[in-house]
C-alpha cells in the first residue's frame, strides 16, 4: 500500500488552474428539451453539426461499469499518445524534473520528454527484458517525477514481473505509469483492480489495439479520482470528437466481438511464432504478451529490406537496445501471416 502526496508532485501552475467550462457545463439539465444558442455552431441539424460532450459522459459511464471503477476514473485523450502528453505536462515543470523509462521500449515516452523539454533518465532492462529495479531506484531524484513501466512492453511483447512492479510502486516517490496497450493479449491480469491500493498508479489504455480501432483515436487514462481531476484541467475541452466517440461507444458496447477477435489473433500468434522458429534464419524467437511478436534474426535490415520489396512492411528495431538484429512482427489476419511466412521462406 502507498499513499504518495499527488498534490505535492503536481507542477505548482497547473495545481492554479481551473479546467475550461463551456455553457453546457454550467446548468444542469431537467430533462426538457433546450434550445442551444450558446456555443456559436451552425444550427442545422447534420448529425455533428453540435459540439462533442466535453466530459463523453456516455462511454465513460459503460466502461466504468465493464471496469469496476467510477467515470471519476477516467481520462479520454485522442489516443494514449495524447493521455501521455497530458500526463507529462501535469507533472514535469521543463528544465527541471525528469521521467524515467525502460528502454527498449515504447518511443513516444522519449519524443514527449523532448517535446515537453523534460530530461529522460534511461534504465536499460536487464538482458531477460525486466525492469532493473535497483538501477532505477538508484536514479531516480527528488525531481524524477514519471517512471514509465509498458507492460506488455513494445517491443519485447513480455509483461513485466507482478513482485517488481509492486516494489517500484512502493518505492518510487513519483506518478508510475502502467502503459497497458495490449494488456487484452495478455495472459496477464491489467493493473485497474490494485488502483485503489496505489495512489501514485496511473494505467493507460487504447482502443487502438485490441478493440481494432486505431483509426479513431481513442485513448484511455485511468487512475484516482484526484489524479484524474488534475489531469482534466490540462485537457483541452473537445479531443474527443462526436464520431469517436459514438464509434468507442457501439465498439465498447459488443465487447463478444472484440474479444473473439482476441481469441483469433492468439491463435494466429502461437502459429506465427512456431512458424518463424522453423526459418533459418531465425535464432529466436521471443515470447509473447502481446499482438506481436519479436524474433531475432542473421541480419534484421537485409531481411527487412527484402520483405519490403515483396510487398511486406514489418518493424525492423535492430537499432534498440538489446534488440540487436530483431525485427517486430504484427500478427496479421491467417491469410497475411501464411503470405508472409511464404515470402520468409523464398527469401532464406
Ligand atoms: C505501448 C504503446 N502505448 C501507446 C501506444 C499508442 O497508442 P494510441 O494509438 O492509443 O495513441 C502504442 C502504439 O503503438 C504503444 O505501442
Amino acid at each position: 500500500m502507498s499513499k504518495v502526496n499527488i498534490q505535492a508532485l503536481v507542477r505548482e501552475n497547473v495545481n492554479g488552474l481551473s479546467p475550461y467550462s463551456s455553457a453546457r457545463d454550467e446548468y444542469v439539465s431537467d430533462g426538457s428539451e433546450m434550445v442551444f444558442l450558446d456555443a456559436n455552431e451552425n444550427p442545422f441539424e447534420n448529425g455533428v453539426n453540435r459540439y462533442p460532450d466535453p466530459q463523453q459522459r456516455g462511454l465513460k459511464e459503460v466502461l466504468a461499469s465493464q471496469k469496476g471503477l467510477n467515470s471519476s476514473n477516467i481520462l479520454f485523450g485522442n489516443g494514449s499518445d495524447e493521455v501521455l502528453d497530458f500526463i507529462f505536462r501535469t507533472f514535469c515543470e521543463p528544465k527541471q524534473d525528469n521521467i524515467i523509462t525502460l528502454p527498449p521500449t515504447y518511443g513516444m515516452y522519449k519524443v514527449l520528454s523532448g517535446i515537453n523539454n523534460i530530461e529522460n533518465k534511461e534504465v536499460l532492462l536487464t538482458s531477460d527484458f525486466e525492469p532493473d529495479v535497483e538501477q532505477i531506484l538508484s536514479a531516480a531524484n527528488s525531481n524524477s517525477k514519471l517512471l514509465f513501466l509498458c507492460s506488455p512492453n513494445n517491443p519485447t511483447a513480455n509483461s513485466f514481473s507482478r513482485n517488481k512492479i509492486i516494489e517500484l510502486l512502493e518505492k518510487f516517490n513519483g506518478v508510475v505509469v502502467i502503459d497497458e496497450a495490449y494488456i487484452d493479449f495478455s495472459k496477464e491480469e491489467s493493473w485497474l483492480s490494485e488502483l485503489s491500493s496505489y495512489s501514485n498508479l496511473i494505467v493507460t489504455q487504447t482502443l487502438s489495439k485490441a478493440y481494432g480501432m486505431a483509426g479513431i483515436r481513442l485513448g484511455v487514462c485511468y487512475a484516482s479520482e484526484e489524479i484524474i481531476a488534475v489531469l482534466n484541467k490540462i485537457k483541452p475541452p473537445y479531443n474527443v470528437n462526436e464520431l469517436t466517440q459514438k464509434r468507442a461507444l457501439e465498439r465498447v458496447l459488443n465487447l463478444d466481438k472484440v474479444k473473439s477477435e482476441v481469441a483469433d489473433i492468439l491463435v494466429e500468434r502461437d502459429l506465427l511464432s512456431k512458424a518463424l522458429l522453423q526459418l533459418k534464419f531465425v535464432s529466436k524467437v521471443y515470447d509473447t504478451d502481446a499482438n506481436f511478436v519479436l524474433a531475432k534474426l542473421d541480419n534484421a535490415t537485409e531481411r527487412y529490406k527484402q520483405l519490403l520489396k515483396k510487398g511486406i512492411v514489418v518493424r525492423n528495431r535492430t537499432t534498440q537496445p538489446l534488440c540487436e538484429n530483431t525485427l517486430r512482427f504484427t500478427v496479421g489476419t491467417k491469410e497475411e501471416n501464411q503470405r508472409l511466412i511464404q515470402v520468409l521462406k523464398e527469401i532464406q
